[in-house]
């Protein structure tokens, strides 16, 4: 009986041993499957699709990369340069992806290093499903060996949609491509574009570095009744705030900003709210012509470092009275950034307070205006501005 209850305790102490070594085995593995170390603040590029749809070239990329670099948008942070739909036109008999050797006489791998040569990093674009979104071939059964043919381009950014995608499950779909850019061995973001169908905000973290949260974007404020307006991918971005961090961002869609479909001052709150939200800043726009006062919103730093805050905290809606909205976001130094937005036809006073934005209401904070890039002084409990019509004030409150 003795030597049965010693055996028993070896029996037990064994199998203690062997859990703390599991468990110290896995504290030392990547906390989730996509942690690929990218992406620690949200992603910041161009992309071709907004503006040029599938007219893409190699022109096209190569031009857009120039632009980056002379415009300053690379020295505000602006990094990938990536071709969406379009680019590939068919597979050979081994399976391999043909790029279009039309629009890309040199291939793929030449443009990429043009791209990397002005310092910039480069994207492509495929889809889950076997064929994209403009009808050309999809990635479906061909994962690994395109994960390689991309690592072998020197790929850094991989845009996935999910057109004709059947029955597919989205969490198994987009875990194969990331297992196999995993096993490419090549650093590459993974941006899921699967429009939040199947609510990747709740297990994307493990599979990819950005999620879609919607539909596409269009190029207005509030316009045709089924389009997903501006203003209708704000709404849709509140209450997702808590599944975004280093790493793994909810991606409210790429910029539309200096497309045209929109005012100055609807482009400037596009801008600040993106930057609120902690969105990835993919500039969807003609780079090469650009306007100052484009220019002038996309290369912002000082609101292009609330997007880029290193806390990584998205902001969130704190308060919303018909037509007026006041946004905060957390920042790393224990400041606020904020954004008073009117959605309304008439120029409205703003005001928000400290208590809102989780302050003392007694504590006397630096207030700064982040467009008009001045501080504006010291305020005690509360900061209220008009904001013109479909605009916003974007400060920084500072303790
Ligand atoms: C989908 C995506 C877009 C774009 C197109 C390309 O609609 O959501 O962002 O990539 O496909 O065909």
């Amino acid at each position: 009986m003795q030597r049965f209850v010693n055996r028993l305790g070896w029996y037990r102490l064994g199998s203690y041993c062997l859990a703390a070594a599991c468990s110290i085995l896995l504290s030392a593995l990547p906390s989730h499957a996509s942690d690929n170390g990218l992406a620690l603040t949200p992603p910041m590029g161009w992309n071709s699709w907004n503006k040029f749809g599938c007219n893409v070239s190699e022109d096209l990329i190569k031009g857009a990369a120039d632009a980056m670099v002379s415009s300053g948008m690379k020295e505000a942070g602006y990094e990938y340069v990536v071709i969406d739909d379009c680019w590939q036109v068919s597979r050979d008999a081994s399976g391999n992806i043909v790029a279009d050797a039309q629009r890309f006489p040199a291939g793929i791998k030449a443009l990429a290093d043009y791209v990397h040569a002005k310092g910039l990093k480069f994207g492509i674009y495929s889809d889950a499903g076997v064929k994209t979104c403009a009808g050309r071939p999809g990635s479906a059964g061909h994962e690994y060996q395109d994960a390689l043919q991309y690592a072998a381009w020197g790929v850094d950014y991989l845009k996935y949609d999910w057109c004709h995608t059947g029955k597919a499950n989205a969490e198994w779909a987009y875990g194969t491509m990331r297992d196999a850019l995993k096993a490419s061995g090549r650093p590459i973001v993974f941006s899921l574009c699967e429009w939040g169908t199947a609510k990747p905000w709740l297990w994307a973290k493990d599979v990819g570095n950005l999620w879609r949260t919607t539909g596409d974007i269009s190029d207005c404020w509030d316009c045709k009744k089924d389009a997903l307006s501006f203003v209708k991918i704000v709404d849709l971005q509140d209450g997702l705030e808590t599944y975004a961090g280093p790493g793994h961002w909810n991606d409210p869609d790429m910029l539309e900003v200096g497309n045209g479909g929109m005012t100055t001052t609807e482009y400037r709150s596009h801008f600040s709210l993106w930057c609120l939200l902690a969105a990835p800043l993919i500039a969807g726009n003609d780079l090469k012509n650009m306007s100052a006062e484009i220019k002038e919103i996309l290369t912002n730093k000082e609101v292009i470092a609330v997007d880029q805050d290193a806390l990584g905290i998205q902001g969130r809606r704190v308060r919303k009275d018909g037509d007026t909205e006041v946004w905060a976001r957390q920042l790393k130094d224990g400041s606020r950034a904020v954004v008073l937005f009117n959605r309304g036809a008439d120029e409205t006073q703003i005001s928000v307070s400290w208590e809102e934005l989780g302050y003392p209401a007694h504590l006397s904070a630096g207030v700064r205006d982040l467009w008009m890039k001045k501080d504006l002084g010291k305020f005690a409990g509360t900061y209220g501005a008009k904001v013109s019509s479909h605009g916003v004030v974007m400060i920084k409150v500072a303790p």
